[in-house]
């Protein structure tokens, strides 16, 4: 298994960062997972233009080419780990760098951490079909979450808790209402209409959301951006995550409630299907 690290391919246990790195130091840095079908990377310019705004919302100067770049990387690591039947995912991330521990930024010419790695995935098409259960907790996390940071300590204890509680995945409350998963934005569906948190700074915005909301504009079915409020969330007819590694996952019972009918809906199964489709038609990249 080969990862890159600054500038080289080589195999992973030879990947050593050091421990001054500001990503180990302080999580100063941003990341990317991006899926992986049949060798073809899903989505990929999305995922680069929210890599390059979460870099500029935390002023890491990468060259612009060396960005822009990083997608043929991507790929030269699909094909060298043989990563080119079903599916996968690659993992970006970049930090600020290797320096003497202060808290303003180094010197400029502190070069930034690349690193790339890739893995299998195998979707969960069973949990997909079935249904998953969540749990709601507090939104702890900080009023940037829409940079997309290292620094996943919320969502880590979110879903431990969630794990620990026997359940899929936690659901964040801020203020009331509903925001997003732990590592998936969430929808919900009321008599045919499609609600989720409006794109702010409180959640992430998702590339599985943003072809959601595009395939919803595709097959009219209206949308409505208004925060589900807590007290809303068990009367709606269908609740569904959107993610890079979570697909369309239907939510099927929240806190131990029954949502809906307690089975995946016909919207949840609508978006499956279509993200399914768009998934085996990746067109190839152009340079
Ligand atoms: N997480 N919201 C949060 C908090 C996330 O961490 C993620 C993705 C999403 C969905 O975004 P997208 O559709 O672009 O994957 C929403 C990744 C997959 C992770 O941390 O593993």
């Amino acid at each position: 298994m080969l990862v890159y690290l600054n500038g080289r391919f080589l195999p992973k246990k030879d990947a050593n960062i050091s421990v001054d790195d500001r990503g180990f130091v302080f999580g100063d840095g941003v990341y990317e997972v991006i899926r992986v079908v049949d060798g073809k990377l899903f989505l990929a310019k999305p995922h680069m233009d929210r890599l390059k705004d979460g870099l500029a919302g935390l002023e890491i100067q990468v060259d612009e080419n060396m960005v822009h770049n990083l997608m043929s990387v991507a790929e030269s690591l699909i094909k060298k780990n043989d990563l080119l039947k079903g599916h996968g995912t690659v993992y970006l991330q970049i930090t600020r760098g290797v320096a003497k521990r202060i808290h303003n930024f180094p010197a400029v010419d502190v070069q930034p951490t690349i690193y790339l790695s890739t893995s299998g995935f195998k979707p969960d098409l069973e949990l997909q079909k079935n249904g998953a259960q969540a749990i709601t907790m507090s939104d702890i996390r900080w009023m940037r979450c829409d940079l997309k940071t290292i620094n996943l300590l919320p969502n880590v204890l979110a879903k431990q808790k969630a794990m620990d509680a026997g359940a899929f995945t936690s659901v964040f409350i801020r203020d009331g209402v509903v925001t997003e998963g732990q590592n998936a934005n969430i929808f919900g569906v009321k008599n045919g209409v499609l609600r989720t948190y409006p794109r702010t700074n409180y959640i992430l915005p998702g590339i599985t959301r943003a072809l959601v909301l595009e395939m919803a504009n595709e097959e009219n079915i209206v949308v409505d951006q208004t925060p589900i409020n807590e007290d809303e969330l068990l009367q709606m007819d269908e609740i569904f995550l959107t993610g890079t590694t979570t697909d369309i996952q239907p939510i099927i019972s929240i806190d131990g409630k029954q949502v809906g009918n307690g089975k995946r809906g016909n919207i949840a199964r609508l978006f499956q299907d279509l993200l399914h489709k768009r998934m085996t038609e990746i067109p190839s990249r152009t340079a």
